[in-house]
């Protein structure tokens, strides 16, 4: 196999912090070569320097041997280089074809060939075997679809490295299956695939070769044959990983009531269609299903972010159906939202301001500026060690944190506000193994305190390890519970997809 890309010596500096020190690393054509490692171990970085994104502090790239420098991002484009980003930078009113050749769209004396556009899509989908429908607009399809034109859009480009930075986050357990077949077709084609994730079963399915970064260096370069997704877990995290904590028998008084809750868009059919379920103190109830099957607009719902049509919530003895964010949330509530992002995250703000968030209105923070500024530097001094975010002080910038530390500061945020009822949405995602057996176990603590959760998440591993009970939904009604002693992954598969968890399709209404 000859080697197409080679980075050497790379370290890039913010600051007096080294993200990336003396990495190198090989990738051959046709190859699939991941890159995993802990949260803020410098992944990102690395790739954003091979994208043009961000400029070495030193280190050298080769394409072909030759060495090259990007100016930016559009320059890496003309070498071959192209990344999936993980919030696509695509138009939602334009159809799927025009996104893939924006930029370069195809002329016809002087205006913009539609149908030329069109067949040239339909061909590269068709040549790497990506299914997707040219015509249709790209904001009325799946995430995962988005995500199959972001990689038409860099082929169309003419990549041949193309760079993938936790593209599995996003999707359901399927989609997952056919971007995995998809990258090997692209290897098989010739093209180098540089991919980041933190699920090694992936890792070990698809990768050629794996290089682990730890602390901004390089601890292992490996053939994925010559390893194993254990070897892989201690290279990165440098220990074993250990057992969760023993559940203690907590189930008490009900905590959440939702009530015959429907939310539904005026003529169009319910996004929640008579939603009834409890979560009690000392459990934690975890909902599976595809996403968008009403997940998130519950999640809404209960916190006050949407309104409900019909039906009520009860947190603890206050009806609090259509009630404001704030008032949910002194009433007992706390949130780990799904989308980070959108609801979690004030980029600019600092580490502490971020943290701060959703607190002003607790008791110690009417007791005068001194004390709250004392009080508060604490707390966050102690999630920070607690959930190991790697920052480098609580007055950097939150955009500045890794993405996976991001994660974990909303999730500290969250659990230290110490309310009786936890939304949980997709709490794992994005962090490294090691976080998430520190979230895992202080979920669990947290239940067996006697609060309870509810917990949406996308990935079935994580939902039978931690609930109580599982509830299914599906077209956003709740189509089965089942125990923690019954359920299994395929019972909870089967209900997903729409049965009855017993062999049998549900009749659709
Ligand atoms: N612009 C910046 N200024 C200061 N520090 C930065 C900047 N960008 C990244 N860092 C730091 O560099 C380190 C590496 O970040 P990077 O995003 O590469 O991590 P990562 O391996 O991709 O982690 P994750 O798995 O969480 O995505 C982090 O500690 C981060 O805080
Ligand atoms: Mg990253």
């Amino acid at each position: 196999m000859s080697v197409r890309l080679e980075m050497k010596n790379m370290t890039k500096r913010y600051g007096q912090f080294l993200a990336n020190e003396g990495v190198s690393i090989a990738v051959g054509a046709g190859e699939v070569h991941a890159i995993v490692g802990e949260n803020g171990a410098g992944k990102t970085t690395l790739m954003r320097m091979l994208y043009g994104m961000e400029e070495p502090t030193s280190g050298e790239i080769l394409l072909d041997g030759k060495p090259v420098s990007f100016r930016g991002p559009d320059d890496a484009i003309r070498h071959g280089v192209g990344m999936v980003h993980q919030h696509f930078m695509l138009f939602p009113d334009f159809t799927v074809a025009e996104n893939i050749v924006i930029g370069y769209e195809p002329k016809r004396g002087g205006f913009f060939d539609r149908a030329k556009a069109m067949a040239d899509a339909t061909a590269l989908a068709e040549r790497y075997r990506i299914p997707v429908s040219p015509t249709a607009v790209l904001g009325e399809c799946s995430i995962g679809e988005q995500q199959r034109v972001e990689i038409l859009k860099v082929l169309y480009q003419g990549a041949e490295i193309i760079i993938l930075d936790e593209p599995t986050a996003v999707l359901t357990p399927m989609e997952v299956s056919e971007l995995l077949a998809t990258i090997r077709t692209l290897a098989e084609a010739g093209k180098s695939i540089l991919l980041i994730t933190h699920k090694l079963q992936e890792v070990m399915e698809v990768a050629d070769r794996i290089t682990v970064l730890r602390g901004g260096k390089v601890t292992g370069a490996v053939a994925a044959k010559d390893t194993s997704a254990e070897e892989l877990a201690r290279l990165m995290v440098g220990r074993d990983l250990e057992q969760l904590s023993e559940r203690t028998e907590q189930r008490g008084e009900p905590l959440l009531v939702v009530h015959q809750v429907t939310m539904q868009e005026k003529k169009k059919k319910p996004v929640l269609d008579q939603v009834s379920f409890a979560v009690h103190h000392g459990e934690i109830v975890g909902i599976a299903g595809v996403s968008g099957n009403g997940q998130s607009e519950l999640l809404q719902a209960i916190s006050g972010l949407a309104a409900v049509q019909s039906g009520t919530i009860r947190l603890k003895d206050t009806d609090v159906t259509n009630r404001t964010v704030a008032l949910i949330r002194e009433t007992g509530l706390a949130h780990i939202p799904e989308d980070r992002y959108f609801w979690g995250a004030a980029k600019e703000e600092t580490v502490a301001e971020n943290a701060l968030m959703g607190y002003h209105r607790l008791p110690a923070f009417s007791r005068g500026i001194i004390i709250q500024r004392k009080w508060f530097h604490h707390l966050v001094a102690a999630w920070i060690e607690r959930f190991a975010i790697k920052t480098s002080s609580a007055h950097e910038k939150a955009g500045n944190l890794s993405g996976g530390n991001l994660q974990k500061l909303i999730v500290a945020r969250e659990m230290g506000r110490e309310t009786p009822l936890l939304l949980a949405a997709e709490p794992t995602r994005g962090v490294d193994i090691g976080a998430m057996e520190t979230i895992h176990q202080a979920l669990l603590e947290k239940r067996n305190k006697g609060d309870g959760i509810l917990l949406v998440s996308s990935e079935l591993s994580e939902i039978l390890a931690l609930s109580d009970r599982i509830l299914v939904m599906f077209e956003g009604r709740i189509v089965g519970e089942l125990s923690r002693a019954e359920a299994t992954e395929e019972k909870i598969s089967m209900l997903m997809a729409g049965g009855r968890g017993d062999g049998s399709t549900q009749a659709t209404a």
